[in-house]
């Protein structure tokens, strides 16, 4: 059995060199991106194991159901850029990583939001110019606050709990309720219960065609002024133009955002010695109350090697039985 996995970055390979020698598999190890370019490299694997923000394109998966490969593993959870149409035309069965580590992404939504509450980007601004005062950067108590969760699946449980630990009063969206939740009694009914309620809203779910720009103009308006917005997800979820004008308002006191809508080409790349030319995205990371990280709150030790190690025991299995644990189902 061989399998080549794509996009394979320095911190990856000890884990991918410990799962060789476990599962004696041959692994090629390209550190490239899969595209329509490279995709050649595959001819003669079994399997192909990639992760990249970049969409896969249709000419990827017609070239592997030429090689004969029908065996694709993401290293990540999110499936949005993989094109259904293709992958069902050519009969590859995919499988993603659906719980690398909901902690690693819970823990930093909750260092955004405490960071904001604290006032550290605008102290540290502040300090390293010599002002070392306190006022007027006074902060709010998250003990105090109420926390709404929109997406209550493993990651938005674990932010739930990290919240309930600091004494927060935590509420709850989904579609799909978790039971354990629901005699809790954390659940409203609507989002706009959420909008109504929440100091602070935090988003916790895949983007999909209906949550599209789901924090839109009209949503802003019906939150409480002064509300905290958390983005660890997915930039589609949010319509960029309207956050700056409810930043702008003030009825947004700050955002933590992970995820940007047009971050392809701006995350993950060296900008040292060049200006970043999206003038949105230089709005939002001009203000000392929008605290950006560059989709990182995955890149913790525990969920790199998780996703490098579950995505090939996933591609193992389906080119062993046909089936993964992971298989993603697009019905
Ligand atoms: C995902 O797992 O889908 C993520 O968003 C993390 C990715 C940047 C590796």
């Amino acid at each position: 059995m061989k399998i080549i996995a794509y996009g394979i970055r320095d911190d990856e390979k000890p884990y991918l060199d410990e799962w060789v020698k476990d599962n004696s598999v041959e692994v090629k190890a390209v550190p490239e991106l899969l595209t329509e370019d490279n995709i050649d490299l595959a001819k003669g694997y079994d399997g192909v194991v990639a992760y990249q923000q970049k969409p896969y394109t249709d000419g990827i998966f017609k070239k592997m159901d030429e090689f004969g490969i029908h065996a694709f593993s993401l290293r990540n959870v999110g499936v949005d850029n993989v094109p259904v149409e293709s992958v069902k035309k050519y009969n590859i069965k995919v499988s993603n990583v659906p719980a690398y580590s909901p902690s690693a992404i819970a823990e930093l939504s909750v260092t955004g939001l405490m960071s904001l509450l604290r006032r550290i980007p605008t102290f540290e601004d502040k300090m390293s110019k010599g002002d070392f005062r306190w006022a007027p950067d006074i902060a709010q108590e998250l003990n105090e606050l109420t926390v709404g969760v929109v997406g209550t699946g493993r990651i938005g449980r674990a932010a739930m709990d990290i919240f309930k630990g600091f004494g927060a009063k935590v509420i709850g969206y989904d579609v799909f309720r978790n039971p354990e939740l629901e005699k809790e009694g954390i659940y409203v009914d609507t989002l706009d219960e959420i909008y109504a309620q929440a100091d602070v809203i935090t988003l916790h779910v895949p983007a999909l065609k209906d949550n599209y720009h789901m924090l839109n103009d009209d949503a802003f308006s019906k939150m409480k002024d002064g509300v905290y917005i958390l983005n660890y997800a997915r930039g589609s979820l949010i319509d960029t133009d309207a956050l700056i004008r409810a930043l702008d308002n003030g009825k947004v006191a700050g955002a933590g955002l992970d995820t940007y809508e047009n971050e392809v080409g701006i995350f993950d790349v060296d900008h040292k010695g060049e200006k970043i030319t999206d003038d949105v995205f230089n709005n939002l990371f001009a203000r000392d109350n929008v605290l950006i990280t560059p989709h990182a709150a995955f890149y913790t030790t525990k969920a790199v090697k998780n996703m490098v190690q579950i995505s090939l025991n996933n591609n193992k299995s389906f080119i062993e039985n046909g089936r993964a644990d992971n298989e993603v189902s697009f019905d």
